[in-house]
């Protein structure tokens, strides 16, 4: 199993498409499973369910496709801050696609379906996640000034030194 993680704008949905190409593995992204599990947008399950009940639907969807064939996988943003989900990663080999707090905020924009942006202490949780982010990567990337296509290459070559 390959999961990627990182703050919102790394580019875990784009690059994590690509690199389950390379390997011809299948591709989940949770967001995606979640809002097709649910018939509902991220924002509408935020406003019927508040930040909490989003998380445990996350949690859910994370551990059912941790347990699923091998595939790769991107998790939300805010998915590490579950002890849970951290733990249930030790399995698995994580990927942390790094980016700094005003690139993401930049990438990101004002994204009506990604409500975390725009919370007023986004800066504290971009900084309260990095360690988070950190303790689960068996393997780091800095995303900036690098291609999706460099980045899936630098994964790529990571896993091959692994075999
Ligand atoms: C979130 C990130 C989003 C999505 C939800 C919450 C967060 O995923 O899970 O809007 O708390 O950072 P992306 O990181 O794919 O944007």
């Amino acid at each position: 199993m390959i999961i990627l993680v990182g703050f919102m704008g790394a580019g875990k949905s784009t690059i994590g498409r690509l690199l389950a190409e390379r390997l011809g593995m299948p591709f989940v992204d949770i967001d995606e499973f979640i809002k097709a599990q649910e018939h509902r947008s991220i924002s509408q399950i935020f406003e019927e369910g508040g930040e909490e009940g989003f998380r445990q639907l996350e949690r859910q969807a994370i551990l059912e496709n941790l347990v699923g064939d091998d595939a790769v996988i991107a998790l939300g943003g805010g998915a590490v801050e579950s002890p849970a989900t951290r733990e249930a990663l030790d399995s698995a080999f994580v990927v942390y696609l790094e980016i700094d707090f005003d690139e993401a905020v930049l990438r990101v924009g004002d994204d009506s379906d990604r409500p975390v942006i725009s919370n007023p202490n986004i800066r504290d949780i971009y900084l309260r996640r990095l360690p988070l982010y950190e303790g689960v990567a068996d393997y780091a990337i800095p995303t900036a000034k690098r291609s999706p296509e460099e980045i899936v290459e630098a994964i790529l070559s990571r896993i091959e030194n692994l075999s």
